[in-house]
């Protein structure tokens, strides 16, 4: 017997980022973060238990995955077994519909695509709560991807009280958003993944205390910002906050620097069209390319402007996005 079920998530991209665990076993996050899900990123998935598999199977954009990636899935997919009470093998095929070759992390939306797409195909039919939990034992960022728009993550005391939510936008916030992703360096593959990059920045950088006490601070002050609908007032916070977090792995040692040429050219443009008026905001994750924090009536001028900054290979522009959802 085959059940299966196909869901779509969108990536997120942090506004107040998550870098380090207070438990990796349980991929606890050190802090809360804050995120906006994008439309133009998303990940569809589906998964397949079949009682004549003997193991689990896994393709990802059409090519099998890695020993690697299959095991961390699989492990994952026990909690999900564990929970239907079942032990059946499962066939996962998941596909990113990412509009450039970035090498943008795909782990957020694919973890929750794979958390609505295994509980569903396993026959439980979990509280978005619930699937958060399941997403961020998966990877942290991707507990955010459960829901669209602006999204606050908690790092709780347990790990029942580390999921996401949707954070309230009274003024009407999040439609005017836009984020535009400028592609440093042709998408090559980045130089270190996020968990050990965050793992290694936590044991050895003399500022990950001082980055993980900023976090709570940077928090209160974005959603405040988001409140008032003050994008000024967030955007300096988001701008802040993700060069907060590059300061805190740079001084890793040995270093987990990410920035290349372009990416310097890149914030450059960034500070320039902001003095010429615009609304531009820069964050950046775990790899060189940036992005800009606009808003819609803004977002032609910035993504020109990024594409006619040198190094730049890529310019996408996206709006917010809903959260996972399930395909017929
Ligand atoms: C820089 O969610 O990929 O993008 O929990 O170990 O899977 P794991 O980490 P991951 O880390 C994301 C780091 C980041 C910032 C962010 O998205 O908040």
């Amino acid at each position: 017997m085959t059940t299966s079920a196909t869901a779509r998530a969108h990536a997120n991209i942090a506004l107040v980022k998550y870098w380090g665990k207070r438990d990796a076993a349980r991929n606890l996050p050190a802090a809360g973060s804050l995120s906006l899900t994008l439309d133009a990123l998303t990940t569809i998935t589906t998964v397949s238990f079949d009682a004549w598999l003997d193991a689990d199977a896994m393709t990802l954009d059409g090519r099998d995955a890695t020993a690697a990636e299959l095991a961390r899935t699989s492990t994952w997919l026990d909690l999900v077994r564990a929970r239907a009470g079942i032990a059946t093998r499962a066939k996962i095929e998941t596909v990113n519909h990412f509009p450039t070759a970035s090498g943008l992390a795909s782990s957020a939306s694919g973890f929750a695509a794979l958390a609505l797409a295994a509980s569903t195909a396993a026959g439980l039919a979990l509280p978005a709560r619930e699937l958060s939990i399941l997403a961020r034992i998966g990877s942290g960022s991707a507990a955010r991807s459960i829901y669209g728009g602006l999204v606050r993550m908690r790092a709780g005391d347990l790990s029942e009280e580390a999921f996401a939510e949707p954070l309230d936008d009274p003024e009407g916030l999040t439609p005017r958003l836009r984020m535009i992703v400028a592609i440093v360096g042709g998408g090559a593959p980045k130089l270190h993944g996020s968990r050990d990059a965050m793992e290694h920045s936590a044991a050895t950088s003399p500022y990950h205390a001082a980055w993980v006490a900023q976090v709570p601070r940077d928090l209160a002050a974005a959603e405040a910002a988001i409140a008032a609908a003050d994008l000024g007032a967030l955007g300096a916070i988001v701008e802040g906050n993700a060069l907060a977090m590059h300061a805190a792995a740079i001084a890793s040692r040995p270093p987990v620097l990410y920035w290349q040429p372009a990416t310097l050219a890149a914030l450059s443009t960034v500070q320039s069209l902001r003095d010429a008026g615009a609304v531009a905001w820069a964050t950046m994750d775990a790899g060189p390319h940036v992005k800009v924090l606009t808003t819609a009536t803004d977002a032609d001028t910035v993504a020109a402007a990024m594409r006619a900054t040198p190094g730049v290979t890529d310019v996408l522009v996206s709006a917010s996005g809903p959260g996972a959802e399930l395909l017929p």
